[in-house]
């Protein structure tokens, strides 16, 4: 239990949300980087918000030794520091507050606040990590000016940035620099940034929509600044399509990335100064794999939307954060769908989707999208306040159609920049642009769940009618009961028995729980493609026939409904074979054949027809199960590979051989889609980890002139016990030992592995020299792939997986809590496995649990899915 003098964690509620009691005029910051500490400097002008409530100051801070406090240029006593605040009684109309403190970046190892990353101070505020750096009113809807001085030895820190624009520089006393920073537009404290160190900077520049250039400049470390023309490219469309597509232009002279090794997340917004995860800054085809292109083009793009969604117009409260976080994973999506194929985006997003946020929606865990209460707000960037609030947004978009969406976002913008808002707010502006009411749509903001709609079709002939009756329901989720129904828009099209479209699509709005929606003048009837695009995010449960999804299957004109059919009945056969092993699958084995088939004619999109070929992975078909049996599951899925690639053998070899790598490497989607498709057809070729299918995936690494092909053979040799499998990893180490994000991919692909000596190979990578407890990329690299991507063996039935990740989360909980709690995630669904696995996940739940000290972030995530 938790031990006597921790502080009990203490729940947030948003009905207690009150106006900060004052206004921060200016924030005038300076730090002194020195050896063993750093002084800050913190001198801020007050007013009092008319707005507020109490007229006491009452300021957040942690992890510092105040060293001096004056009041409007006195030395000041008058205060009382507890619980991590600091309160000045009733300071006065409007007054100026200076706070000296000492923190020690070089011993923070969980890299909120200001931390050193190999060497290199840099921030990382969001949500609440400034008040680890000064005493200050650590809430979003405090916006100030800020000021930025930093201090540093000048060989060490060459580079000293901060936001806004540069003002000052000079050169002090005993090889000192100084630089003053101003950003000019009022922000809150957690858009912050600082960076000091020795890197090598790669510059382009944009010109603006109005004709102003604007200076880009990449910050990376030396040897890295070969890997960084993606990002910039990215960054260049990122800047043009938003001020395409929303109209939105960057208002600042300079725009700074800086990239880190050591950070909790992907990328963090800090106006005009992104700081960045190596990993999503970094690309060379020798390096980085297409999905790792894909990735850093849309997190450039994410971070760089935030400039308006996020910045500009900010957060009232944490509460609010899906509406900087589902609108601008939103807004990326879209980038990336018209830089790109968008139904092989749809596809890959609403995979994630269903793996990652529909569990976390059926697990104790569950949120609304604008929560009502939370203890440690960093636990709450989530799939669901992202992913599923993104969804929230495309609803909108397709319920007021592309045009009206956008003026309901000039409205926005307009209404709100530099203000601190709600999601409310935010839907405001939807129904007022549009002139509709969507204040039944706002249930989706509040109610937790992914809401299940039945849809069961009639064709009267004598009437020539065809209808369609939707039924949804919503599933109860901790704390909540008896849901509302929703504004589902569910986008519907209907094809003839020839594949012939009859109706293209068209937007039905359910509303009502039960509702039926009738086509006339059908001759026929007609096979329905329901929930086109993925239109909302629910569970659908159709009355189809396979008949039916065959034909959606071939003829759907919805690339994403196409690829649905297929997976639909994917699913339906691996349910077959799980019910009864002996089960008649040659049907389903004899349409793939088709599709592979139409891949030796060279016609359609090989990035589609990669993910046809693709089975649903275990994380999705396990969201359909009433109860799971990762082994269960692995098995028939394997079942049925085995019985693909038994019966297409020839047809997937010369699949493969078509497809092979024809000259120089190229980054176009065409050759994205070509190694893509190789990859689905080397897993189908090599499911049976025998001598031949080594070699094949041997030859394959030994053919690579990229990491995709590299990363495809090692992924096809994971689970192999041929010989093949040691040298391959061998080689591939040796080649790329001094590439960190190389060697992350050398842990996930050897954690992976479905095969008898696993937790042998777990304990030797978790012992091996460059395996780094206190570095989160490494971690997630053994640990995150193992239990995300591993479920067969971390779902092992002697127990030894969970108590893998216990070990390895009680480490953490004192090291970095923020990454401690996220490590919780694969065991937080333990209620919906079979009894044994239940019984050890939650034995591992209630170990954690026991540790003394326990952080916060542990302590919400744990204690919630016990009680769940
Ligand atoms: N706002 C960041 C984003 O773009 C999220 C983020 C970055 C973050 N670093 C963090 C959140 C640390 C919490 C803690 O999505
Ligand atoms: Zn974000």
């Amino acid at each position: 239990m938790r031990t006597e003098n921790a502080v009990a964690p203490k729940t947030i509620y948003l009905k207690d949300y009150t106006p900060a009691p004052y206004l921060a005029k200016q924030v005038n910051l300076s730090f002194n980087l020195l050896p063993g500490k750093t002084i800050v400097t913190s001198s801020v002008d007050y007013v009092k918000n008319p707005a507020g409530v109490s007229s006491d100051l009452v300021l957040d801070g942690e992890d510092q030794t105040v060293i001096s406090v004056a009041l409007n240029g006195q030395p000041f006593e008058d205060y009382t520091i507890a619980d991590g605040q600091m309160t000045i009684v009733n300071p006065g109309h409007a007054f100026s507050l200076t706070i000296v403190s000492e923190i020690h970046p070089e011993a923070n190892t969980a890299l909120e606040g200001l931390y050193q990353s190999q060497g290199n101070y840099c921030t990382q505020c969001e949500a609440e990590g400034f008040r680890r750096i000064t005493y200050y009113q650590d809430r979003p809807d405090v916006l100030s000016v800020f000021t930025v001085r930093i201090e540093a030895d000048a060989l060490a820190y060459p580079v000293m940035l901060s936001n806004g624009n540069l003002q000052e520089e000079g050169m002090l006393a005993d090889g000192r620099h100084f630089r003053v920073w101003h950003d000019p537009f009022p922000k809150p404290c957690y858009l912050f940034a600082l960076v000091a160190g020795d890197l090598e900077r790669v510059a382009d520049t944009f010109t603006t929509m109005t004709g102003r250039k604007v200076d880009l400049h990449i910050y990376v470390r030396a040897g890295d600044e070969g890997q960084c023309s993606h990002a910039m490219a990215s960054l260049k469309k990122s800047m043009q399509w938003d001020e395409e597509v929303y109209g939105r232009e960057y208002q600042l002279d300079l725009f700074n990335i800086v990239a880190v090794s050591d950070f909790n997340m992907g990328a963090m917004e800090n106006t005009s100064l992104n700081v960045f995860n190596t990993a999503l800054v970094l690309a060379h085809q020798e390096t980085a794999t297409d999905s790792d292109f894909m990735s850093v083009e849309g997190v450039i793009g994410h971070e760089y939307f935030h400039n308006w969604t996020g910045n500009r117009v900010t957060c009232r409260d944490w509460f609010q954060l899906s509406l900087k976080e589902g609108f601008t994973v939103f807004r990326d999506q879209e980038f990336s769908a018209d830089m790109n194929s968008r139904a092989v985006l749809r596809i890959d997003d609403v995979n994630t989707l269903r793996r990652l946020q529909f569990s976390e929606d059926g697990s104790p865990l569950a949120h609304a999208v604008q929560p009502d209460q939370f203890i440690e707000i960093s636990n709450f960037y989530t799939k669901t306040i992202y992913d599923k609030g993104a969804e929230l947004i495309r609803m909108q978009h397709t319920l007021l159609g592309a045009e009206t969406f956008r003026k309901a976002t000039d409205l926005y913008f307009d209404r709100f920049d530099g203000q601190a808002v709600t999601c409310d707010d935010f839907v405001q502006c939807m129904a007022d642009a549009s002139g509709r009411d969507l204040s039944q749509f706002f249930r989706w903001y509040k109610q937790a769940g992914t809401p299940s709609l039945q849809v069961s079709s009639h064709y009267d002939a004598s009437h020539q009618r065809y209808t369609l009756t939707f039924k949804q329901s919503q599933p109860d989720t901790p704390e909540q009961t008896n849901k509302q129904p929703l504004h589902i828009p569910v986008a519907v099209g209907l094809l003839d028995a020839f594949g012939q479209e009859l109706l293209p699509t068209r937007v039905l709005e359910v509303t009502e729980r039960e509702q039926t929606f009738t086509f006339a003048d059908m001759a026929d009837r007609p096979v329905p493609s329901i929930l086109r695009g993925f239109s909302a995010p629910v569970k659908l449960e159709t009355d189809l026939s396979d008949d039916d999804l065959r034909l959606l299957q071939v003829y759907d004109t919805d690339g994403f409904n196409k690829w649905e059919a297929g997976q639909t009945l994917a699913l339906r056969t691996i349910q077959r074979v799980m019910d009864q092993p002996e089960a008649d699958i040659t049907q389903f084995v004899a349409d793939i054949g088709t599709l592979i088939a139409q891949g030796l004619s060279g016609q359609g999109d090989k990035a589609l027809l990669a993910r046809a070929l693709s089975l649903p992975l275990l994380g999705v078909i396990a969201q359909h199960q009433a109860v799971i049996d990762p082994a269960a599951i692995d098995a028939a899925r394997t079942a049925i590979l085995i019985q693909i690639k038994r019966t297409h053998k020839e047809a997937l070899a010369a699949l493969y051989d078509l497809n092979r790598n024809s000259g120089e490497f190229s980054m176009t989607p065409e050759a994205m889609g070509r190694r893509a498709l190789q990859h689905a057809v080397l897993e189908i070729l090599t499911v049976t980890n025998g001598t031949g299918c080594a070699a094949r995936s041997k030859a394959h690494y030994d053919a690579a002139d990229n990491m995709t092909d590299r990363v495809t053979a090692l992924a096809c040799l994971a689970d192999s016990d041929q010989p093949q499998r040691a040298e391959v990893f061998a080689d591939f180490y040796a080649r790329f030992k001094n590439y960190p994000l190389v060697v992350d991919k050398w842990f996930s692909l050897q954690a992976i592995a479905n095969r008898e000596q696993i937790f042998e190979d777990l304990a030797m990578l978790r012992n091996h020299a460059d395996f780094n407890i206190k570095n989160p990329n490494r971690v997630r690299s053994l640990y995150s792939a193992f239990a995300i991507n591993n479920p067969v063996k971390f779902h092992d039935p002697s127990g030894k997986g969970y108590a893998f990740l216990r070990d390895v989360i009680i480490e953490l909980n004192t090291i970095n809590p923020q990454i401690a709690a996220r490590m919780v995630t694969p065991l937080r669904e333990w209620k919906r496995y079979t009894p044994a696995l239940q019984a050890q996940m939650q034995a591992a739940l209630e170990a954690i649990l026991a540790t003394p000290n326990l952080s916060g972030d542990v302590f919400e995530i744990v204690s919630k899915s016990l009680k769940g």
